[in-house]
């Protein structure tokens, strides 16, 4: 199984070591190839807003550079893991930088059909509170990817460091990794036996009564047409 993993931040604290032991159990069911990010160091940009990426596409974005070999990473894995610590009951600033450079795969611009098959991962800690906030920032992005499945793993750990992280959460956390491993590798495995997103089928299908109408950004309208979606082609 290919891993794709973006860290939103650059230690590896509690939110890590829950990741780490997500993979330590995926490894135990079949052959793992980690992809790994960490940021800001991989990508430690913010978005300009200079809309190049929308209107003349991402390979000329001013930091393609960084964020390129992210994307290629996501695009190859079966599994895509975005990790974030809860800051302020959000993604760490950076997680969120990567995220808005990430924009233009969105549905509503120019999603990558190889997306349509993946299985994603969100991964989480706090010291108290914010977990659903933070998750559901990342699982967003993802949604709008078009990724097909996606899991959350996160928990409340009561520490402001892994060490710090009481054994009967280490426990519950260790358990939640088995279990999490378990229905990551059955989906990665029968991938095409995952039932479609209902939110995903339908929001597709609205982009394309939007992409026939589309005379404001051709770069995204032709790369519809391209893909056939406007003529009657189905990704999934
Ligand atoms: C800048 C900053 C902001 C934080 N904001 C919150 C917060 O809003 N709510 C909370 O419960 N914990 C907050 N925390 C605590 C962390 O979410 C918590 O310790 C987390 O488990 C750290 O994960 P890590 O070890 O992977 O960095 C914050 C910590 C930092 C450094």
């Amino acid at each position: 199984m290919k891993i794709a993993l973006i860290h939103g931040i650059g230690h590896q604290g509690s939110t890590w070591h829950y990741t780490d032991l997500i993979c330590q159990e995926l490894s135990k069911l079949g052959t793992v190839e980690k992809s790994e990010f960490f940021l800001p160091r991989d990508m430690p940009h913010f978005c300009t807003g200079c809309y190049t990426c929308f209107y003349k596409g991402e390979e000329n974005c001013p930091h393609r550079e960084s964020v390129k070999p992210i994307a290629e990473a996501m695009l190859a894995a079966d599994l895509i893991v975005l990790t974030s610590p809860v800051y302020g009951m959000d993604v760490t600033g950076q997680m969120k930088a990567l995220l808005d450079h990430l924009c233009y795969l969105w549905m509503s611009h120019r999603p990558d059909p190889a997306m349509f098959r993946k299985v994603g991962l969100i991964v989480s800690t706090t010291a108290g509170a914010g977990l659903g906030h933070t998750a559901k920032t990342m699982k967003n992005s993802m949604k709008f990817w078009g990724v097909k499945k996606i899991f959350v793993s996160s928990d409340s750990v009561s520490a402001m460091g892994w060490q710090d992280v009481p054994r009967d959460k280490k426990t519950k956390i260790e358990q939640d990794a088995v279990t999490t491993a378990h229905r990551i590798y059955q989906s990665v495995r029968n991938i095409e036996g995952v039932p479609n997103p209902l939110f995903r089928s339908i929001f597709f299908r609205m982009m394309v009564g939007m992409e026939k109408k589309n005379d404001w950004n051709p770069k995204d309208r032709i790369h519809w047409e391209e893909n056939g979606w406007l003529s009657g082609k189905r990704p999934f």
